[in-house]
């Protein structure tokens, strides 16, 4: 067929030509001396969409699922009890990840077309006097119904009750999209891809973690080579990566929606057009016109 072949699916979204353009690249050496200045300031500008000041961004070519993988192992300890919540294909996904891990998962079950059971939880972190609880669960929005949940709500919860959990937030489809504050609703652990809102290819699992989940990486015992935050810390902090990265292809474009979605100009939310699909478009339009900014012209 002639022309452009849209997608209209939640996501993978469409990738705009000018982030299509800019990797087409040669090859490149990832240890080349001046990787560095391509890769520092990317970190930063990631954070700006993460919002956050003092978190820090760990970018593996993995995708979102890697991305999870990485917080639940470098954060907790076999045998930990962790609040989950499963309302949807995805977030319930997440759930059968923390069980495989070994974790000791609460796992709520709630209908389809809702989102996190934010009093729920408020109820069981109340009741967990001893906070045997380590980490609390919640998918921003649940790709499979297009239902988001109140990420700021499941952060009072926790402080209502001075408990101690991390707070696990999957921004897989979130991020990007629409609202999302780090710092300001003290999520601990924050996990994306780039499929989705940052408009590139597959590829990338984009991990956004507090300064007390980094801590936390000092004790958990759970097994991690690829995904050990260590080994990344390590390299990064240099501007390179442990192992080969994803460089020629996805990786490259990153600079184009950071800088996009940094300064809010413009920005193609098609993802969120593909949400039409799921018939929540003309809602969230209503009532949110701002999320929805202008397709930036390739
Ligand atoms: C909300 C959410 N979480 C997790 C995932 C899994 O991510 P991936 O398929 O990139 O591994 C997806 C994928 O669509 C998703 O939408």
């Amino acid at each position: 067929m002639p022309g452009r072949n849209f997608l209209f699916i939640p996501g993978p979204t469409n990738v705009p030509r000018r982030i299509q353009n800019a990797m087409y690249v040669e090859q490149e050496d990832m240890r080349a001396m001046d990787l560095p200045e391509f890769t520092k300031p990317l970190y930063e500008d990631l954070k700006k969409v993460f919002k956050t000041k003092n978190g820090r961004i760990f970018i593996f070519p993995a995708s979102g699922t890697g991305g999870w993988e990485s917080a639940v192992s470098n954060t907790l300890n076999a045998g930990d009890k962790v609040l989950m919540s499963g309302f949807g294909h995805f977030s319930n996904l997440w759930i059968d990840l923390c069980q495989r891990w070994g974790l000791d998962v609460q796992a709520l079950e709630v209908d389809w077309g809702e989102g996190v059971p934010v009093e729920k939880y408020a109820e069981i972190l109340v009741a967990d006097k001893n906070h045997e609880i380590k980490a609390v669960f919640a998918t921003q929005n649940e790709t499979a119904t297009g239902v988001a949940s109140d990420i700021a709500g499941v952060r009072k919860a926790l402080d209502a009750c001075s408990h101690p959990a991390l707070l696990f937030v999957d921004g897989v489809s979130s991020v990007a999209s629409i609202d999302f504050r780090m710092d300001e609703w003290g999520v601990d652990l924050c996990v994306s891809g780039s499929q989705k809102g940052f408009m590139l290819p597959t590829g990338l699992g984009i991990v956004c973690a507090s300064e007390k989940a980094l801590a936390c990486r000092e004790n958990s015992n759970l097994p991690k080579t690829f995904f050990d935050w260590n080994d990344q810390i390590k390299t990064n902090d240099l501007g390179y990566f442990p192992y080969t990265p994803l460089r020629a292809n996805p990786v490259n474009a990153v600079p184009i929606p950071v800088s996009v979605l940094t300064k809010r100009i413009r920005v193609l939310p098609v993802y969120l057009c593909s949400l039409a699909a799921a018939e929540v478009t003309p809602h969230l339009l209503t009532e949110n016109p701002q999320l929805f900014l202008s397709w930036e012209k390739p």
